[in-house]
């Protein structure tokens, strides 16, 4: 983002005061605030963020009104249609394509930290039955930082190896807390696999079942996961950042990112969006219910899997993942009783001058849900699969973050409108 030469001129009273204009590379125009305090003594107010940009960025573009994506300048059909998850995440993280030598260098390095600790495989054991995969997911990240410390002070081959660790064994203990929940014993990571390939190997493989895996799920994951690669400033790559401000290391930024995607407003939608169309299922499949109650101010009730902050038109990634879960439907020759009232919703929901009105469209979560379902994950590991894509995003954020000129902890401010100053009465005298 450029400084241009024009300005907005800020009125207050007799006070007057120029604010620059900053324009981004798409276009995309901002206010230039940094001087209003301390020129006015005022602050801005934007509950939830809606209008303030926090930071430039060279990642990822989007556009909600035309339906855009990009990531470094690729749109993410293209990356999608042409390239594997790996790819992208090197585009991510370094920022241009690898070529041949690169990628299957960057591939290696995957491979030679694929494992995790052998101790902590231990953790895995006294998780209850129950818990959620995410919580997990998490604490695990988390614990990695004290098995794998970052190395030297933050020198570029010290990040590279961080990076390339976490990239590779978030698959791996994903993998791994699938297979505790089951009860069965874990398949370890295999150098003669690809990413993909070896996290659905860890998934469905087992010393007793070893059928090769179908190549229809493995071009399904690499597809998903570039999908959910990187979206610019949404929740929990602002956490990401957040943490990562105050110089806090890479495992534990991004195990708050985790947290915060785990969110049902935010990357936890896909589980709900997949028990809500059950409970549609179960209540007869009557699509018009489901509608009226999201409609109705009464019920907290919302389709899950619909609307988003930015995409005021259709998300992108929703085409994409629509595409995909009728190819892998198609491939796999399944019928999935589910997708039907899925379609069926979407199409009521598009129909109706309710969400017509507000620009409610399907987003990512609507259809990626339903693909991993036919590729046999189970509900409560589809937050995972998020996460497992929206891993080299976020490392990407942080690596920008802490690059940046004017690296700072990131504290906003806020309109106190709690009591005016008051004393502490005796115990015996309060009310
Ligand atoms: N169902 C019914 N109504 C909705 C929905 C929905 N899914 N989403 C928004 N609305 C309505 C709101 O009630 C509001 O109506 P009003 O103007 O009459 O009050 C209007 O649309 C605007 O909604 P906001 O909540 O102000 O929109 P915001 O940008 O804050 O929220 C969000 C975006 C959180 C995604 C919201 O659309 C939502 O809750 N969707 C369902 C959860 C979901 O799918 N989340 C995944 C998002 S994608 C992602 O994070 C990866």
């Amino acid at each position: 983002m450029s400084p241009s030469n024009d300005t907005a001129t800020l009125r207050l009273g007799d006070q007057s005061i120029d604010l620059p204009l900053r324009t981004g590379s798409e276009g995309e125009r901002a206010l230039d605030i940094r001087a209003l305090r301390r020129a006015t003594g005022l602050i801005t107010y934007d509950p939830g963020l809606v209008n303030t940009g926090a930071c430039e960025s060279s990642i990822t573009f989007t556009d909600g009104e035309r339906g855009i994506l990009r990531f470094r300048g690729y749109d993410v059909e293209d990356l999608v249609d042409h390239c594997e998850f790996i790819e992208v995440a090197y585009l991510l993280v370094h920022g241009w394509l690898p070529n041949a030598a690169q990628k299957a260098s960057f591939s290696r390095l995957l491979n030679q930290n694929a494992l995790i600790h052998e101790d902590m495989i231990h953790f895995f054991s006294h998780y209850p039955e129950r818990a959620h995969p995410m919580a997990v997911l998490s604490a695990m990240v988390v614990s990695l930082s004290s098995f794998y410390p970052e190395l030297g002070e933050n020198r570029q081959e010290d990040i590279d190896l961080t990076v390339t660790r976490l990239l590779s064994k978030l698959r791996t203990v994903a993998a791994f807390s699938y297979k505790k929940s089951l009860g069965e014993p874990i398949v370890y990571p295999r150098h003669d696999m690809k990413y993909c390939q070896n996290f659905l190997n860890m998934m469905f493989s087992s010393p007793v079942v070893r059928d090769p895996v179908n190549p229809v799920l493995v071009d399904a994951l690499n597809k998903l996961l570039i999908l959910h690669a990187d979206h610019e400033q949404n929740c929990s790559s602002s956490v990401v950042r957040a943490v990562g401000s105050a110089d806090a290391n890479l495992y534990a930024s991004i195990s708050a990112g985790i947290c915060a995607l785990w969110g049902p407003l935010h990357g936890g939608a896909n589980q709900h969006v997949i028990e809500m169309l059950q409970q549609i299922q179960a209540d007869g499949g009557h699509v018009d219910r489901a509608i009226a109650r999201a409609k109705d101010r009464n019920d907290p009730y919302r389709l899950m899997g619909f609307g988003h902050r930015i995409y005021k038109s259709y998300d992108p990634r929703a085409r994409v993942a629509k595409r995909i879960c009728r190819d892998v439907t198609a491939a796999l020759d399944r019928h999935d009783p589910l997708l039907d009232i899925a379609m069926e919703l979407e199409a009521a929901a598009l129909a109706d001058p309710y969400f017509q009105e507000r620009n409610l469209y399907p987003n990512v979560d609507f259809y990626t849900g339903l693909t991993y379902r036919q590729m046999g994950i189970p509900t409560d590991m589809l937050t995972v699969m998020f996460a497992i894509g929206r891993l080299p995003g976020w490392i990407a954020q942080w690596l920008e973050l802490r690059s940046e000129d004017e690296f700072r902890i990131m504290r906003p401010r806020q309109i106190y409108v709690g009591p005016p100053q008051r004393t502490v009465k005796p115990l015996g005298e309060r009310s």
